[in-house]
């Protein structure tokens, strides 16, 4: 939690996207396992280089993976969306946020990781997104928008209801997501073909 709070003030991008909450208190929740959790200290992908705020996103990557073990991870999407393999090595945590770890009615900010070759179709939710990067890289699409290669310290804003999609190549990702507005407690829904 300290190391997503400095995280959220050294990245203007992300301090501009909405206030720390005053709100926050612990919330006794599981941990509950999944096949990629493993792969978030296994293969976390690249690690953060010579950009700026380099200490506070390495500090949460490294966080992140130590706390993996004890998450309640999600899938929240069906092999008939996404894929077998998908659901293998996929997976996301509320650390904050109506369900989360720590709970808040201000925010939600979620954890989520994407091994190598996986395709994240298009989908879209009521809540306005800023997607962050902590480690690895992977190639955003949004409607509308110039595909973006992001990579750690990277940050992309998706609008509310905006389709959006992803794809890793080569590299896993693992991503620190926030979410601001109407609808927080929702989960994502597959965008109309
Ligand atoms: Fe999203």
């Amino acid at each position: 939690m300290e190391a997503a709070k400095a995280f959220h003030a050294a990245l203007p991008a992300v301090a501009a996207f909405q206030p720390w909450p005053d709100d926050i208190t612990w919330a006794d929740r599981e941990a509950h396992q999944i096949p990629a959790a493993p792969l978030v200290q296994s293969d976390p992908g690249f690690a953060a280089e010579s950009i700026p705020a380099e200490a506070q996103v390495r500090a949460l990557q490294q966080a992140v993976m130590a706390l993996a073990p004890h998450a309640e991870w999600r899938l929240t999407y069906t092999e008939e969306e996404v894929g077998r393999d998908f659901l293998q090595r996929f997976g996301w945590f509320e650390l904050v946020g109506p369900t989360g770890h720590f709970h808040s009615a201000q925010s939600r900010m979620t954890i989520g990781y994407w091994g190598p070759g996986l395709d994240y179709p298009w989908h879209q939710h009521g809540p306005e997104e800023l997607y962050t990067i902590l480690s690895g890289s992977a190639d955003f699409m949004a409607r509308g928008e110039e595909v973006r290669r992001l990579v750690p310290g990277d940050t992309k804003m998706h609008g509310a209801d905006q389709p959006h999609a992803m794809i890793t190549n080569e590299h896993p990702i693992l991503c620190f997501v926030f979410w601001r507005g109407d609808g927080l407690a929702d989960d994502p829904a597959m965008s109309p073909g």
